[in-house]
């Protein structure tokens, strides 16, 4: 049995920087090409913060957009909690920036670091405080700026990112039948070295020799991301749907991380889902790291390929190794 979560997401909405940079833009920096990175990633282009841009400014341009869709005032929000790899600063946490920046006055926050499945360990964790009626309506943030953390010396991982955010509000599921249905997180720690950014923390402040050694950049394995990823988010897609006595069959919609196009379609192929109900933004956005998953949501209900009732699986898998799957019957 599943692990219901009285609490259903009752908005969505997103913010993307306007600069657009074209695969052909990065043919002009890296050493790459616009077919290369089609055919290995399904990127074809994605959108780029300017500088003096950080994730709190994205993620309260996604938090004001999803409270004015609403309707409802920033002081109803009770909790703020926003997932990234990239906060403006070490402290305070970008969750403070953002109260501040949309004036919550009434919230508390705080960030939470899973990199790819941040968004879904931060949906599991603010969808515990409306159910256990700590609050009515939280706002559940994803917000990155992954070129901030690019080397662009490497191009096998610069070419894959792209800047935004994504926001949910959370409130209490009326009936039994709507909103979060379950969750499964894990992880595993010896991937760590697979996926990581090793300067600027308590381990390597930085120093002149952290830059010259290029540490203050993402460093990855692509290879091996990439099996894991397929197998995992493959694993938890059955488990999930498993445990609640459901098969592929009865979902509505996947809305998996976008790491990568063929991560996504040999998930899919695994789980017997066709294209029709898999939703894919990669090649417009690339891969925005806590911002993919509400950004998908936020694509599929203005495609109106959602309705209320139906059955979605959130999916990612991201460095840690860290995982998630969130199940839910679409509230609105
Ligand atoms: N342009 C042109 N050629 C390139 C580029 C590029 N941007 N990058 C790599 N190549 C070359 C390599 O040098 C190599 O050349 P060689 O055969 O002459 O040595 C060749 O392409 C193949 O390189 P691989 O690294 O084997 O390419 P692969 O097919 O594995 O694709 C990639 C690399 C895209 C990084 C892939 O491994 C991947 O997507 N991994 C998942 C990583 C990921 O998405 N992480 C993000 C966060 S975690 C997550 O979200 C799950």
């Amino acid at each position: 049995m599943g692990r219901r979560i009285a609490a259903k997401i009752t908005g969505v909405a997103g913010y993307l920087p306007p600069r657009v940079v074209t695969n052909l833009d990065l043919e002009k920096r890296v050493d790459t090409s616009d077919e290369w990175i089609r055919t290995r990633t399904g990127i074809r282009e994605r959108h780029y913060a300017d500088p003096g841009v950080a994730s709190s400014h994205l993620g309260a341009e996604a938090a004001r957009k999803l409270l004015a869709a609403q309707g409802i005032s920033a002081d109803d929000i009770g909790l703020i909690v926003v997932a990234t790899v990239t906060p403006d600063m070490l402290f305070p946490a970008t969750a403070c920036l953002i109260q501040d920046r949309i004036g919550a006055k009434n919230a508390w926050g705080f960030d939470l670091s899973a990199a790819c499945s941040g968004f879904l360990y931060a949906l599991t964790v603010g969808a515990q405080f409306v159910a256990s009626g700590a609050h009515k309506k939280v706002l559940v943030i994803g917000s990155d700026v992954m070129t901030s953390i690019l080397d662009y010396t490497d191009r096998a991982t610069c070419v894959l990112f792209g800047d935004g955010a994504g926001a949910v509000l959370i409130e209490p599921a009326a009936a039994d039948s709507e909103g979060i249905l379950d969750f499964v997180h894990d992880v595993d720690g010896s991937g760590g070295c697979n996926l990581y950014m090793p300067g600027g923390g308590s381990l390597h402040p930085a120093s002149q020799q952290t830059i010259d050694n290029r540490m203050h950049f993402v460093h990855q394995e692509g290879a091996q991301v990439f099996k894991y990823a397929v197998r995992r988010m493959s694993e938890l897609a059955v488990e999930i749907l498993e445990r609640n006595g459901l098969t592929s069959k009865d979902l509505a919609l996947v809305v998996p991380h976008q790491a990568n196009l063929r991560i996504i379609r040999g998930m899919q192929e695994r789980l017997g889902v066709d294209d029709s109900k898999v939703l894919v933004n990669i090649d417009r956005y690339g891969n925005t790291t806590a911002g993919t998953i509400p950004l998908g949501m936020m694509d599929a209900v203005e495609q109106k390929r959602l309705r209320k009732g139906d059955l979605v699986l959130l999916i990612a898998v991201g460095a840690g190794y860290t995982t998630g799957a969130v199940l839910m019957r679409w509230a609105y």
